[in-house]
């Protein structure tokens, strides 16, 4: 990774806010969530406005021209119109070249790790050296501000970065996973009198499946035969310096962290303390954050080159992921 950037719009909506819209409660929200206020996007911007600005900064921050980037992979749910896809929308905004190949990769929240390791893929093949990852969503433009199980949950954001093929330790590998029989758990569904489709959530479940699946693809991006036995698995975890969880909910975090220190024997707090939290300020902007979240702790200094860190989403689909990296 040469370079991060990352946009989130400049409207804030508070627990405050929400309250005089549903039945709710700031500490309702914040207990159950962690989530105090989140960002919603203006009426002009987009996933595509959001997603070229943090790419323009991870430009920036990269030190690279426009024109070196040879491959766009865009991690997003919330294209409007569906197509042409959003990294295309990018790609000509931004002026990249004009015979950039670019594509969309649609996997719920865990699209940025699904987006991240088809990057990966297309740079361990020798096919591109360098390549723009982005995630990027506006979940504001899907969600029911009269539905208070979902609202309280999502805003919206970007974050991108680049990638470049190296010789010394990179993306050391991901893994991938799914769950499609239960699909119906988190989806659009049209709401009556409206034309229009908004997120409907099974939330317990949801949070069920989201602890289990980090857990899960933490072990199995550590360990992809499956076979360390726990005194290995703990070795490799302790080896981990940071993990950026996608940031559903603070509880769903801990919930896994502890899990992982059960399971490993680790002392109390040790996975914990791993785990890198900016659900406070942002909700959950889905694509968007796991990039913005490594984008803020490379600049405040919580994460340094040289780091090994999880990048662990899950999603609807449903989806899940994990990314080991050394950054
Ligand atoms: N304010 C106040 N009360 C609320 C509320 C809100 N915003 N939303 C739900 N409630 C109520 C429920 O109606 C329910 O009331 P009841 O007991 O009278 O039926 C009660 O709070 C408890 O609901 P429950 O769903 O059991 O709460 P929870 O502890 O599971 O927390 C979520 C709800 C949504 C925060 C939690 O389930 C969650 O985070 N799920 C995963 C969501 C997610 O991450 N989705 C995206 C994946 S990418």
């Amino acid at each position: 990774i040469i370079g991060t950037g990352s946009y989130v719009p400049e409207r804030i909506l508070t627990n405050r806010h929400l309250r005089e819209m549903v039945d709710t409660s700031d500490k309702w929200i914040v207990e159950r969530t962690g989530i105090r206020e989140r960002r919603i996007a203006s009426g002009e911007e987009t996933n595509v406005t959001m997603g070229r600005i943090a790419l323009e900064r991870a430009i920036e921050n990269s030190g690279i021209r426009c024109e070196e980037i040879e491959f766009l992979v865009v991690g997003t749910n919330t294209t409007e119109p569906v197509w042409p896809s959003a990294s295309g929308h990018i790609a000509n905004l931004l002026g990249l070249r004009k015979d950039l190949p670019f594509l969309d990769v649609q996997a719920g929240c865990t699209g940025f790790n699904f987006a991240f390791s088809v990057a990966e893929m297309f740079i361990k093949a020798g096919q591109y050296r360098t390549v723009a990852v982005i995630g990027t969503d506006k979940l504001s433009a899907i969600t029911d501000y009269q539905d208070r199980n979902t609202c309280v949950l999502f805003g919206d954001g970007a974050g991108a970065l680049i990638l470049k093929q190296s010789m010394s330790e990179g993306i050391i590998r991901s893994h991938l996973g799914g769950n499609a029989r239960s699909r119906n758990l988190l989806i659009l569904s049209k709401k009556d009198g409206t034309g229009n489709a908004y997120i409907r959530m099974e939330g317990r479940k949801v949070y069920t499946f989201a602890k289990k699946a980090m857990v899960e693809s933490c072990f199995r991006v550590l360990d992809p035969s499956g076979t360390a036995d726990k005194k290995e698995l703990r070795t490799l975890f302790e080896q981990v310096t940071k993990i950026i969880p996608h940031q559903a909910n603070a509880r769903i975090i801990m919930g896994a962290a502890e899990e992982l220190e059960s399971r490993l024997e680790l002392p109390a707090g040790e996975a914990k303390n791993k785990m890198i939290v900016t659900i406070e300020q942002y909700g959950n902007n889905s694509c968007a954050s796991i990039p913005l979240a490594l984008d803020i702790s490379l600049r405040t200094g919580k994460l340094r080159k040289g780091d090994l860190v999880i990048f662990v989403g899950f999603g609807a689909g449903l989806t899940y992921a994990a990314n080991l990296v050394r950054i």
